[in-house]
């Protein structure tokens, strides 16, 4: 997969070397670009924004810079994601969706957001998803690309060693995860639950189904309500 970020702070994104996304770079599997906007811009000031029109707090930035970086940078194949907090909320099947592409271009908007013309005149050239991280503001894009990078990354093939860690993980099938141990047997006092060392991996099954079910119900009743009745067996309704 191809990825192009533009940001006016490129050094944000020095984290992108290490771990997981680093190893899939150095392997190919991700062909991760980062761009400085201000190489777009033509004064001396290398200025990337101006006041509002209509008045109001802040800045917003300029589009002549933007409209070039992304015709220097946007392919054919080329989506458009602009993480901003009044973007549609990021989920995992967003993750899905974006890990099927071949390129993604990344438009990191900083103080009040980018000119509204600039992801207008990209909606009608290329897909372009603007998508939000959450119920919050932050101070630009930057750091919501390392998130949707992550969640993007670690879905392309190969690049997890164990797959079923997709299959099995916290919202890929619409609830969270059970709770997990490893060694050692007793720590603090605090012992790990007799069903998970039982060896009998059908009673495990059923735990981590039940713990799944009570932990999302308990903490995510959206998710919980929204989850099909026809994935919910007798044995669950019980639980
Ligand atoms: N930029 C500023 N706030 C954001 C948010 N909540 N999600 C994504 N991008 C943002």
């Amino acid at each position: 997969m191809k990825v192009d970020i533009i940001s006016i702070f490129p050094d944000y994104f020095a984290p992108l070397d290490l771990s997981l996304i680093g190893k899939a770079r150095t392997t190919g599997t991700l062909q991760l670009a980062v761009h400085d906007l201000r190489t777009w811009t033509s004064d001396v000031h290398r200025t990337v924004d101006d006041s509002p029109y209509g008045g109001g707090p802040g800045m917003v930035m300029r589009p002549e810079p933007w409209g070039q970086a992304l015709d220097a940078v946007v392919s054919d194949a080329a989506t458009l994601v602009v993480p901003s907090p009044v973007g549609k909320p990021f989920t995992q099947a967003d993750a899905q969706q974006l890990a099927g592409l071949d390129h993604l271009v990344f438009a990191c908007g900083r103080y009040e957001g980018i000119d509204q013309r600039v992801i207008d005149d990209a909606a009608d050239r290329m897909p372009v998803r603007e998508v939000s991280l959450g119920d919050y503001v932050l101070f630009g894009g930057e750091v919501a690309v390392i998130v949707i990078l992550e969640a993007v990354t670690r879905l392309l093939p190969g690049v997890l060693g164990n797959a079923d860690s997709l299959t099995e993980e916290s919202h890929a099938a619409g609830l969270l995860e059970a709770p997990v141990y490893t060694k050692p047997q007793s720590w603090r006092d605090r012992e790990v639950p007799d069903v998970l060392r039982s060896g009998d991996h059908g009673r495990i099954a059923r735990w981590r189904r039940e713990q799944s079910l009570l932990r999302t119900a308990g903490r995510r009743p959206d998710m919980y309500a929204a989850y099909s009745p026809e994935h919910l067996d007798k044995k669950d309704r019980k639980a």
